[in-house]
């Protein structure tokens, strides 16, 4: 295990391309899928869980890479963030445009009225339509641009995405009356945040206590 903490660049390059591979193979699952038409009664409904499935566990995945590194010392987690992300966003999109355009032809209207009408569409438009600026500014150069804090700040919106997708999953399971997956979810998630929340808090308190000391410091330096 301790092999691990220590991944040279070029291994984590390496790790990064065969993830690269593997996290297209639902996609290539369903195109597969297409031509031996093993899609079942419904195609659709079918695609559209499928990629929506794929959009929370990237997210989900994507979530956990800060609270697995401070956990396991794994530095190089941090690396894979990017790619995960945007494999999470690139489902979402992927699941938004078999909606548009299978379910509502392309009707943007008829979209807009469903999205009103149906609450857990409006949940999930809102968390598609929050990932956005995430996928945009995803970039070094955008990092660049906008500067570290800005871009960090921007980014916490994933804590309002992830719950916002685990709400839009519970409330299609709870028509169905089957919520062990929603309730998974919705505890890796809690969990999740959760290690975020209190890791923040123990660098807020171990930051006071530094202060105190360097302030301590300051005055034994000014009494001498
Ligand atoms: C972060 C955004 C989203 C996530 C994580 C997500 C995830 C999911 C998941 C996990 C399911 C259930 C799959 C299953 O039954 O196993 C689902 C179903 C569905 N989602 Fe999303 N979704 C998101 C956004 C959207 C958007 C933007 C739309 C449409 C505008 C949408 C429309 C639907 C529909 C129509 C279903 C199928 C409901 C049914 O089977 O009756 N979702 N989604």
């Amino acid at each position: 295990m301790n092999a691990l903490k220590t991944l040279s660049t070029r291994q984590v390059l390496h790790l990064r391309n065969v993830l690269f591979v593997l996290a297209l193979l639902p996609l290539a699952r369903l195109v597969l899928f297409v031509f031996l038409d093993k899609l079942g009664a419904n195609p659709i409904e079918f695609i559209t869980r499928n990629t929506g499935d794929w959009a929370l566990y990237f997210l989900t995945i994507t979530l956990a890479v800060t609270p697995l590194r401070r956990l396991t010392g794994w530095n190089w987690l941090v690396r894979l963030r990017r790619m995960l992300g945007l494999y999470a966003f690139f489902y979402v999109f992927l699941h938004f445009t078999i909606f548009f355009w299978l379910d509502h032809f392309f009707d943007f209207q008829e979209m807009w009225k469903d999205i009103v009408k149906r609450p857990f569409i409006t949940v999930g438009v809102l968390a598609f339509a929050l990932l956005i600026p995430l996928a945009i500014t995803s970039t070094n150069a955008m990092v660049r641009r906008l500067g570290g804090k800005r871009w960090q700040w921007l980014h916490r919106l994933t804590y309002v995405i992830v719950p916002l997708g685990v709400l839009h999953f519970w409330w299609v399971k709870a028509g169905k009356n089957v919520l062990a997956q929603p309730i998974l979810f919705a505890t890796i998630v809690a969990a999740l945040l959760l290690m975020r929340i209190l890791s923040h808090k123990n660098r807020q308190q171990l930051a006071q206590l530094f202060f105190r000391r360097d302030a301590g410091a300051g005055l034994v330096e000014e009494s001498k």
